[in-house]
């Protein structure tokens, strides 16, 4: 299976975000990936659902919304109302897990989980099973351009074991410094997504560099 593709939007230009989401659509990018951040769970704020209600209008692409934010399923309904197809909540972000997985399935919603670097895949063993999703950080979350996290990579080849050992479908995405390079290495490690912002967007051709990690 070919690997996914989820261009961040966090990288995108917001004085023209009409243009790069048109530039999003017209590629072989799977899905747009949707940072939504408070400035306390993460050390940043980006953008909200006023502004996501013209960002679901205009995208083609299935939603990928990764929440960095201290209480997620406050704003189920928010993200259902996007047309979104996949809610990442932040492991470190929600005490009743088990609840909110299946809070977000009910609606309707494929549910992903959020690892930052620091947290354990061992924490996922009683959940595995029941999750769509598990999104892990090769940076810590708030910024776009920062430097991959090396040991994602072992990291990511530990989620793939715990996977097929409890015969869970989950897909495994991951976020945060993705290149050609860092990308493959992600893929060769049991990566089924790739979400990429700053290789995508500040380089010359997007559409180009998007057909390139189709084929990595
Ligand atoms: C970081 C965000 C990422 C970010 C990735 O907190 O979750 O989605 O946009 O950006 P790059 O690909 O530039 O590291
Ligand atoms: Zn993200």
């Amino acid at each position: 299976m070919s690997i996914k593709i989820s261009p961040s939007l966090l990288s995108a230009n917001f004085g023209n975000l009409e243009r790069d989401i048109q530039i999003i659509n017209e590629s072989e990018a799977d899905y747009l990936h949707i940072d939504i951040m408070d400035g306390v769970f993460v050390p940043n704020i980006s953008f909200g659902f006023p502004v996501l209600k013209y960002v679901k209008e205009l995208s083609t692409k299935p939603l990928d919304v990764h929440l960095m934010i201290t209480e997620p399923m406050k704003f189920l309904n928010e993200v259902k109302d996007l047309g979104t197809e996949i809610m990442n909540v932040h492991y470190e972000a929600t005490p009743h897990l088990n609840r909110a997985i299946d809070q977000i399935k009910t609606s309707g919603m494929r549910a992903g989980i959020t690892l930052n670097p620091a947290t354990p895949i061992s924490l996922l063993e009683e959940i595995i099973s029941d999750v769509d999703m598990v999104l892990i950080m090769s940076v810590n979350p708030g910024f776009g351009g920062q430097k991959f996290i090396d040991n994602s990579i072992s990291k990511c080849e530990r989620l793939k074991e715990l996977i097929l050992k409890k015969g869970s479908n989950a897909l495994i995405e991951v976020d945060g410094g993705i290149n050609l390079e860092t990308g493959r290495k992600m893929k060769n490690a049991g990566a089924d997504i790739l979400v990429a912002g700053n290789y995508i967007f500040k380089s010359p051709d997007p559409i180009q560099t998007i057909k390139q990690f189709k084929q990595i």
